[in-house]
């Protein structure tokens, strides 16, 4: 038998992606936002695989570190998983970057710093920055010139203007020598915006390679829409969420206590369902097909048989906690189609009432539609009712 060594990489890439995206405002971690069909993180994966093998350690929101363990080993080519780790970053991006630097192997001599929200770097821009490190530069950060006319100002007021021939806009990945940055990150007394100042305010010396348009920092919606525009998306179409169903049944048996409780409604003078709660099997059968929609387990998972305040409770306490619950969850209920197989009570009558009960608790539309079944089952002889449903929830 025999086996091939996969060489260990000398160069590592800590691609940060644990920032919240404040200035983006959109309502998750920015790494997470999606371009087209991918999200920020794994354009930003596409661009390191493509460029020359590293280690790759991602440092991830705490809460997110699974999400980007799977976004990292789907843009890993087969041969370079084992290469690929997450860490959880801190509260700034410096903190984020030393909790990387913890994860590099020690034979690695080189390391960039990558930001995640600079998704659409090209590759080439990761080989210049390694080629100058191998020809013996410690630190090496990717420019590009300052376009705008730039002025100092205090407050509102102009000071001078800056001759912008002595400007460059950082960008990254940037590379360094690894004992180099180990050192500045342990000897950090205050916080620097990136690498290469922290770097330069520990004395080593910071050169310049050529960095890229494309390059940009995905900051505010506007950076967001000029990168789904250079992806070929429409900028005017917002990805689409994709709906979610769920189903759910229920049966109870006749020959409960007291009132007969079924689809929200109280049926004075009908045989009642047996059950901990009121038998509703309607209700029961909605909340089991919401959940279900939102992958949020079944009835069981939340109102227990151990759990009394459910103990007679209708249909209103069952369908509030639920919306609640998927609230929570990020999903928005779209509708729910319930039938009842039943040989009575007689629906008919009552369905529109019943509708509007179970809407209201729910605080999405619900249809009802009520069905014999030729005298055939149980439901044919009376024994008991059935309730089948389906939910569409969306997320909100
Ligand atoms: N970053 C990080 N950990 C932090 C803060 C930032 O890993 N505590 C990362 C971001 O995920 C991003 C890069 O550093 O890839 C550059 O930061 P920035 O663009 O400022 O991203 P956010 O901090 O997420 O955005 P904002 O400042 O608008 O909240
Ligand atoms: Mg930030």
């Amino acid at each position: 038998m025999s086996f091939e060594l996969v060489p260990v990489p000398r160069t590592a890439v800590i691609v940060v992606a644990a920032g919240s995206g404040q200035r983006l405002g959109a309502g998750v971690a920015k790494a997470f936002v999606g371009l087209d069909a991918h999200t920020v993180l794994r354009h930003a994966l596409d661009g390191v695989f493509a460029a020359p093998t590293a280690q790759v350690i991602v440092v991830a929101p705490q809460d997110r570190v699974g999400d980007a363990l799977t976004e990292a080993r789907s843009a890993a080519p087969a041969d370079r998983r084992d290469l690929v780790s997450v860490v959880a970053g801190g509260a700034t991006r410096q903190e984020s970057v030393a909790a990387g630097l913890h994860a590099v192997w020690p034979d690695v001599e080189r390391v960039l710093v990558h930001d995640a929200a600079r998704a659409l770097t090209p590759p080439d821009v990761f080989a210049r920055v390694i080629a100058a490190l191998e020809s013996g530069k410690d630190a090496v950060l990717p420019v590009l010139p300052v376009v705008d006319t730039v002025k100092r100002v205090a407050g509102d007021a102009v000071q001078e203007a800056v001759d912008r021939s002595e400007l460059a806009a950082a960008q990254t990945p940037q590379g360094f020598s690894r004992v180099v940055l180990d050192a500045a990150y342990a000897g950090a007394s205050r916080d620097h915006t990136d690498d290469a100042a922290l770097v330069q305010d520990a004395g080593t010396a910071v050169w310049t390679v050529v960095g890229d348009e494309r390059g940009f920092k995905i900051t505010t919606p506007a950076d967001l829409d000029r990168a789904r525009a250079l992806l070929g998306a429409a900028t005017s179409r917002p990805v689409v969420p994709l709906p979610r169903v769920g189903m759910g049944t229920d049966v109870h048996a006749f020959g409960g206590d007291g009132e007969l409780w079924l689809a929200g409604l109280q049926w004075p003078g009908e045989q009642s369902l047996q059950g901990h709660s009121d038998g509703d099997a309607v209700a029961h059968a909605i909340v089991d097909a919401v959940l279900a929609a939102a992958g949020l387990g079944d009835i069981g998972t939340h109102f227990g048989t151990d759990q009394p305040q459910y103990a007679g409770a209708h249909a209103d306490v069952f369908l509030a906690r639920t919306r609640q619950l998927v609230a929570a969850a990020g999903f928005a209920i779209g509708n729910v189609s319930v039938q009842v197989q039943a040989r009575a009570p007689r629906f008919s009558p009552r369905r529109a009432d019943a509708e509007r009960v179970l809407s209201a608790a729910l605080g999405a539309p619900v249809a009802v539609s009520a069905t014999t079944t030729d005298g055939l089952g149980f439901t044919g002889a009376g024994e008991g009712v059935a309730a089948f449903a389906v939910a569409v929830v969306f997320p909100a």
